[in-house]
């Protein structure tokens, strides 16, 4: 049985670069795991996946935690792009009551941050014992209001990326490496 299906291995047509190898996000996200190994010792942490960019991080992420967890999925969007107002808009909220609860965010990136800082916001108004954040990736140079991860695995420049989770019109997601999407396919 040699043949092995090569098209997830091979570089997309549409990808431009390689940014992150699949080798070297594991390696990254293990020692992110051991830092939240240390801050959540002893306690039970709510570990929320934002969908649904964040479900293979997420996933990765969660097997490298050795303490009692547990888990729930949010999905949001943010309204009013450029607009540092920017509204919160929750297509799926949590099924947990997390007052008192130490919550961990699971984000895959920080763009203009509206989204994580509304988000943070509706949280922190459910009154749990903390809110911390951590993110796969972080653009900061694109940041329209304060907000600053807890925990970040990558800080990369302005790029259009994909794959590990991430889209382009609900495409790449199953990319197992974050790679820059060529111009051609979204100025088309
Ligand atoms: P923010 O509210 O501008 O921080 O938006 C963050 C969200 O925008 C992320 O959760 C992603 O869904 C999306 N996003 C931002 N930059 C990229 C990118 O380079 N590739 C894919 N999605 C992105
Ligand atoms: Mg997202």
């Amino acid at each position: 049985m040699k043949e092995v299906a090569m098209n997830q291995t091979e570089i997309n047509e549409n990808v431009e670069r390689v940014m992150l190898s699949g080798e070297q996000i594991g390696k990254r996200v293990k020692e992110v795991a051991a830092q939240l190994n240390k801050l959540y010792e002893g306690r039970r942490p709510l570990v929320v996946c934002i969908l649904k960019g964040s479900v293979i991080f997420f996933t990765d992420l969660i097997r490298h935690m050795d303490m009692p967890l547990e888990i729930d999925f949010m999905a949001v969007s943010s309204y009013g792009n450029g607009t540092k107002s920017g509204q919160l808009k929750v297509t799926k909220d949590l099924t947990t009551d997390i007052s008192g609860r130490d919550v961990l965010i699971v984000e895959d990136i920080i763009d203009s941050g509206n989204t994580l800082y509304n988000l943070k916001k509706l949280l922190n108004s459910r009154s749990p014992a903390s809110v911390n954040i951590v993110t796969l990736l972080d653009k900061p140079e694109r940041r329209e209001v304060p907000m600053e991860p807890e925990y970040t695995c990558f800080v990369i420049e302005d790029e259009f990326v994909v794959g590990y989770g991430m889209d382009y019109a609900e495409e790449f997601r199953n990319l197992p490496y974050i790679g820059v999407l060529k111009r051609s396919v979204y100025e088309k």
